[in-house]
């Protein structure tokens, strides 16, 4: 059984980026906007620009009031679709409800869109012509890329449904040859199919949702769950403790998939900062 340290890869990753900055004529830069004061997206934030920081990027952190309007998000936005020393918006989620999270996604330039949540890039994605792709389901495939596991032809099936995991999974691992299932709220006797998994993705936000009988001998399962006890402790939608011993791999929370989501916000970056440095050199040739 293996154990998959998210939090050594994602160190791994980190590395590597602070590598290639070293290289970049300027530092890659990302916007982080935060709407309100929801605390636990107040730790998310601090967390990504941290990171930044850490491998050298520029990190530009703008806390707004939870009562900015739509207008005045989608201007800020524009600013920093213009500014030349931003490569990556990252819009922290949800938003308050009186804003229309759509349109401040769309309004993202797809380039500077290092979550990967824009149209364009989310139909890329679809179309197995990946550009930025969402970083938690990219961050579980680099975890599966460290395992000597060939996905091709595998069962996997998701456990949640959401833009921001459940669906970009499916197609990653779709776009790695995999056969999916996406099971969700209204999905009809779900223990029966995770059972048939030898891939199990979790992403329910329900703390131990997967039982050690919901698991086939040899699985690989994936915990993508953060889910906070009465006691303060984090844990996931598995129950790793009686699982780990019946898979062929498992990763832990917390330090499995978390610390992922983080470093491939930063591999994104510097995806955007090499298109956003191409485009602008291809600007000043042309003029
Ligand atoms: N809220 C929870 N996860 C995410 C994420 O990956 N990106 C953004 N922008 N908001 C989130």
């Amino acid at each position: 059984m293996t154990i998959i340290d998210g939090k050594k890869i994602a160190k791994e990753l980190r590395h590597a980026i602070t590598k290639e900055v070293k290289k970049c004529s300027r530092p890659p830069g990302l916007a982080v906007i935060l709407v309100g004061d929801d605390p636990a997206s107040e730790i998310y934030i601090k967390n990504k620009s941290r990171a930044c920081v850490e491998v050298g990027f520029y990190s530009d952190q703008l806390h707004k009031s939870a009562n900015i309007t739509q207008e005045e998000l989608l201007s800020e936005i524009h600013r920093l679709n213009a500014n030349k020393s931003i490569d990556g918006i990252l819009v922290q989620l949800p938003l308050p409800a009186h804003i229309d999270s759509n349109s401040i996604i769309e309004a993202i330039r797809p380039e500077k869109d290092v979550d990967g949540f824009s149209s364009e890039n989310v139909g890329k994605l679809m179309q197995n012509k990946p550009f930025i792709r969402p970083c938690t389901p990219k961050g579980v495939m680099s975890m599966l890329a460290t395992l000597d596991y060939d996905l091709k032809g595998k069962d996997c099936v998701i456990i949640g449904a959401s833009n921001i995991v459940g669906r970009p999974m499916s197609m990653e691992l779709l776009n790695a040859g995999a056969t999916v299932q996406i099971c969700h709220k209204d999905t009809k006797d779900i223990v029966e199919k995770v059972r048939t998994a030898d891939v199990i993705v979790a992403a329910a936000g329900v703390t131990h949702l997967v039982k050690e009988d919901w698991v086939k001998e040899g699985a690989v399962v994936i915990d993508v769950g953060i889910n906070r006890l009465a006691n303060g402790k984090l844990t996931g939608d598995v129950d790793f403790d009686a699982i780990k011993d019946k898979a062929l791999a498992i990763s832990p929370v917390p330090g499995g998939v978390g610390p992922m989501t983080i470093a491939t916000l930063l591999e994104n970056t510097l995806v955007a900062y090499k298109e956003n440095s191409r485009r602008l050199e291809e600007d000043t040739s042309n003029n």
